[in-house]
């Protein structure tokens, strides 16, 4: 086993810190700057030839500068002759263009998938895919991890028999589903239309909800668009106004704050998979740390050791 070293981009630098603490590890010192045109400049400060390094840096708004400084950080340790790179992004930006809907049109998940190995990665590590599918899309190794234990657990202790776990668009329909089967209780599911990018409609119910707490599942919450009309037309079909929302990925962009903190929802809860400024965080937002999850896949990946030996106790709860 060779020696490892541990570093971050700028988008989670709080979550690296936390999972190089559990590797007992320093984060590998590395100086990133901008140019003044905006060019991306990086120096690592010591050799890591013959290494085993780990980038951790989700592709988190800003995307494209995120992106870019991950792709550099993966240059630099690939021509630094580091025996391997493994890129840890927790949030997997761009999944959502998994597929041409129309022609003339790229899919640049895929684009995504090709610069990261373009660049050097030896191995990409993400959480809860938008489409697990993706995985497909490297042709170098490619561990998909979820948060889905770690937030059941967490709705388990909160939620009573009285819940109902919904869907909010026909797509997330086997998540919740699972999210259903583990806390036992029923599944409904609001059909979805979006209506521009940051703008959607709830157009229908499936499923009873009268008299329920909602548990609103989703993989991504971007600007809060899909949960408000999703919240909003459960509490016209009678479901109590007191709906937890979960996600692992909370990005929370634009109106999402004004849309999440409304009285309606009890609580929004997310990982940290993406770093979230104050700004960004609604005053009902809980948020469980993928630290332990990302740690021990680090540890295990550096000791040839199974990864889903981790959710095999748990098997019933890994994504779809
Ligand atoms: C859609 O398929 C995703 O799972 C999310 O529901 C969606 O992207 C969230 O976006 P927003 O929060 O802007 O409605």
């Amino acid at each position: 086993m060779g020696a490892m070293a541990v570093y971050s981009g700028s988008a989670n630098e709080v979550l690296a810190q936390a999972i190089a603490a559990r590797l007992e590890l320093p984060l590998g010192a590395r100086r990133l700057h901008r140019f003044p045109d905006g060019e991306i400049n990086l120096q690592i400060e010591e050799s890591i030839r013959g290494r085993d390094i780990y980038v951790i840096q989700s592709t988190a708004p800003p995307v494209n500068e995120n992106l870019m400084e991950l792709l550099v950080m993966l240059d630099a340790f690939h021509r630094g002759s580091a025996t391997s790179v493994t890129a840890i992004v927790p949030y997997f930006g761009y999944a959502r263009q998994e597929k041409k809907t129309t022609g003339r049109e790229p899919i640049t998940a895929k684009l995504v998938a090709d610069l990261l190995t373009a660049a050097g990665a030896d191995r990409v590590v993400s959480i809860d895919l938008h489409t697990p599918a993706i995985q497909g899309f490297f042709n170098i190794g490619m561990d998909h991890l979820t948060a889905v234990p770690l937030i059941v657990d967490y709705l388990r202790d909160r939620i009573g028999s009285d819940g109902v776990v919904v869907s909010p668009d026909v797509g997330r329909v086997k998540l919740a589903d699972h999210f259903a089967r583990v806390l036992e209780l029923p599944l409904a599911i609001v059909h979805k239309n979006r209506i521009a990018a940051d703008r959607v409609e709830a157009r229908g119910l499936v499923g009873e909800v009268g008299g329920r707490v909602p548990i609103v599942i989703d993989d991504l919450i971007s600007t809060g668009g899909t949960i408000a009309e999703c919240v909003k037309m459960l509490i016209e079909y009678g479901a109590q106004p007191c709906a937890y929302v979960a996600a692992t990925h909370g990005l929370l962009v634009g109106p999402a704050c004004e849309r999440l903190e409304i009285p309606e929802i009890a609580e929004v809860i997310v990982t940290d998979t993406v770093n979230l400024p104050p700004g960004r965080r609604p005053r009902n937002l809980r948020v469980l740390s993928v630290a332990d999850l990302l740690a021990e896949t680090i540890w295990r990946l550096h000791r040839n050791e199974s990864i889903s030996a981790m959710f095999a106790e748990r098997a019933a709860l890994h994504p779809v």
